[in-house]
């Protein structure tokens, strides 16, 4: 049994008896300019939350705490190449102040969308703050992502601003954040400034739109009051990865959200005022949106924040950060355990990590044996960990145990049971609910604050994708199986969607990716188990008539993935077939590809279109001929 000492029964009680009056009184523990007259209307598949209430972000993050103890550090910053700063509360909310009047002195409106390019600097979570004090709508995208995946992100959200940063530092080499953005959006007329940070120091090019940050945030004055937003007012757009080719912008709204996470942040960390937090994602991704900058900052936390590679220059770094700014919580992904695991006990053995009391993990399942490596060699058996599940349209943690609020007997490899409020089906394909020990859909059954509002622009997408198989459910897109203690035990994706290093990737955006090449007929893109990335893009194409495949094509094609979706969309295999193996219907059997490039048996394939196309995709593995390993 692990548990803090906390055991309030009363909460999971309250909750169980009814929902939605257990998330209002949740609710009341947060600033409100004026309170809801409803706590949750729902026009099915349209949830409301805290209808008619007046809130702010930047408000709860900042000016709460500002108010008592306007010292106190919030962001402990730390370069790749070892620059530190501390920015208090009291700095941040003054920065944040400055850029949100800088933003209105460029026009921008309540509601308009800014896109952030950035990388893992303060200015970061200040361009995120600075957007919801004035109510214009975030839209953060991974600075690993390449000028294609910008370019579509932007078109798609029609924002007015992109916030970027000359470069960044990854791994020892300088990401060049600025060219991708003169590639991504140079001929869009809807963008009217670019703001630009100077980070690295390199050479940019300067054009019209473009704005040097300190130029305009140096000479905004000291202070801008806080919109008073719905609570349903959009806070951000956040593009992920489904089953199509093309990114869907999962929209997140204010006041629900806001409740969700600081209700689920204060359970699962405990989170107490002398704590040091350090959560290792990227704002890049949801983790970072909920568990960096508005669940931590809403509780006046102290976290440390870092710019790069965990590992750079050399193992060391993580277990240095740790004692050095003597981490009491670490938040970080299986991927990065997997890689820590593999360098050896040595490196965190020669730090000294007594500070920790709480670890957590995110993102993909953990292996039990990554679980017990966390325990021992990191926890030294003295800290809880806390899997959490969750998802970018889930908005907070849904699964998780809550030390906060409860002891509980841990079992590595489970995310334990849902939160107070929270409830989780695991359903056969017409929604039955299944015996315990059964793999079947997760599903959520009741609504949760923290949801997403829509997809952005694309309501009737929202509906297909998540309210059209069940009725009146939640469709996660996972398989799990529930034990008979109730502990959630989750198998991965039911759909097409990689979880590669933890980044969320679409087997469909890739596909279209190569497709988009002038060589390439089609294409067919499938994870395999990974030893450390979880799972790995294997891709197998079909040429255009007349191409000859050759050593110099398969590294074009690798090139144009990488300079179309980004450096994560990378394949470790790529193998040219001549032909894709098919149902009779015309879908490629992606179950068999995946079998293939396992070594497994492939089952049963009456409904190939011919065997021939097993063979070949077989033979075509078994060689290994066209093989190329990267990373
Ligand atoms: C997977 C990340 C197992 C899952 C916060 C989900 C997990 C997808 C866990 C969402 C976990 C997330 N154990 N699998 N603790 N947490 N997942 O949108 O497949 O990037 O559907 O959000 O990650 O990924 P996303």
């Amino acid at each position: 049994m692990i548990g803090l000492g906390n055991n309030d029964a009363l909460t999971r009680k309250r909750a169980n008896q009814d929902y939605i009056k257990f998330w209002e009184e949740e609710a009341h523990k947060l600033y409100w300019f004026e309170k809801w007259t409803k706590t949750l209307e729902w026009n099915p598949p349209f949830a409301k939350w805290f209808v008619n209430g007046k809130i702010n972000a930047s408000y709860n993050a900042l000016d709460v705490t500002v108010q008592k103890s306007p010292q106190k550090a919030a962001i402990l910053w730390e370069g790749e190449n070892g620059g530190t700063r501390t920015l208090t509360y009291d700095e941040l909310l003054n920065y944040v102040c400055k850029v949100a009047n800088s933003l209105k002195s460029l026009g921008v409106k309540k509601g308009d969308r800014v896109t952030i390019y950035m990388p893992m600097i303060p200015e970061l979570v200040v361009s995120l703050l600075a957007c919801a004090r004035i109510g214009a709508v975030h839209t953060v995208i991974f600075s690993g992502f390449s000028s294609q995946s910008v370019r579509d992100r932007v078109y798609d959200s029609k924002s007015k601003i992109i916030i970027t940063a000359d470069g960044g530092f990854r791994r020892g080499a300088i990401v060049e954040l600025k060219r991708v953005i003169d590639e991504a959006v140079s001929d869009f007329d809807f963008v009217e400034n670019v703001v630009v940070y100077v980070h690295a120091k390199i050479p940019i090019t300067l054009g019209k739109k473009d704005r040097i940050w300190n130029d305009l945030v140096n000479n905004a004055s000291e202070y801008c009051e806080p919109e008073k937003l719905d609570s349903t007012h959009p806070l951000y757009i956040l593009y992920t990865s489904g089953t199509t080719g093309k990114p869907k912008g999962v929209l997140h709204g204010t006041g629900g959200y806001l409740v969700h996470l600081y209700s689920t942040f204060k359970w699962i960390f405990d989170i107490k005022g002398s704590d040091i937090y350090f959560c290792t994602a990227d704002i890049g991704w949801v983790t970072g949106h909920s568990y960096i900058v508005y669940g931590p900052l809403m509780h006046g936390v102290t976290q440390v924040m870092y710019e790069g590679a965990l590992v750079f220059p050399t193992p060391l770094r993580i277990w240095d950060l740790i004692e050095r700014y003597k981490v009491t919580i670490l938040y970080t992904t299986p991927t990065a355990l997997r890689m820590f695991m593999k360098y050896g006990d040595e490196s965190p053995n020669s730090k000294n990590l007594s500070s920790l009391r709480l670890l957590g993990t995110v993102g993909e399942p953990i292996n039990p044996k990554v679980w017990e490596w966390y325990f021992k060699v990191i926890g030294k058996m003295n800290c809880p960990i806390v899997d959490t599940w969750w998802q970018t349209e889930t908005g907070g943690i849904m699964i998780s145990p809550v030390p906060g609020l409860e002891t509980i007997s841990l079992k590595p490899g489970s995310a334990t049971r849902p939160l107070p409020g929270i409830n989780i089906g695991i359903v056969d394909e017409h929604g039955n609910d299944l015996p315990p020990e059964t793999k079947g859909y997760l599903v959520v059954k009741n609504l949760w604050p923290g949801m997403l509002i829509s997809l952005w622009a694309d309501d009737e997408k929202y509906k297909t994708v998540y309210w059209s198989k069940y009725k009146g459910m939640y469709y996660s897109g996972d398989f799990a199986i529930k034990d008979k203690d109730g502990y959630f035990w989750m198998l991965g994706r039911a759909d097409d969607v990689l979880k590669v290093a933890g980044h969320r990737l679409g087997t469909a955006e890739i596909e279209s990716g190569f497709v988009s090449h002038k060589s390439v007929a089609e294409a067919a893109v499938c994870g395999i188990p990974h030893e450390v990335k979880g799972e790995s893009i294997i891709v197998f194409l079909v040429l255009k008539e007349g191409v000859t495949s050759s050593k110099q094509l398969e590294d074009e094609l690798i090139q144009h993935i990488r300079n179309l979706v980004g450096p994560i969309a990378t394949p470790d295999q790529l193998y040219i077939v001549s032909k894709l193996p098919k149902t009779r219907s015309g879908k490629i059997m992606r179950r068999l590809l995946k079998a293939v490039a396992n070594n497994e048996n492939i089952g049963d394939v009456s409904t190939l279109e011919d065997e021939a196309a097993v063979d070949e995709v077989n033979t075509a593995f078994n060689d290994l001929r066209k093989t190329i390993h990267r990373n």
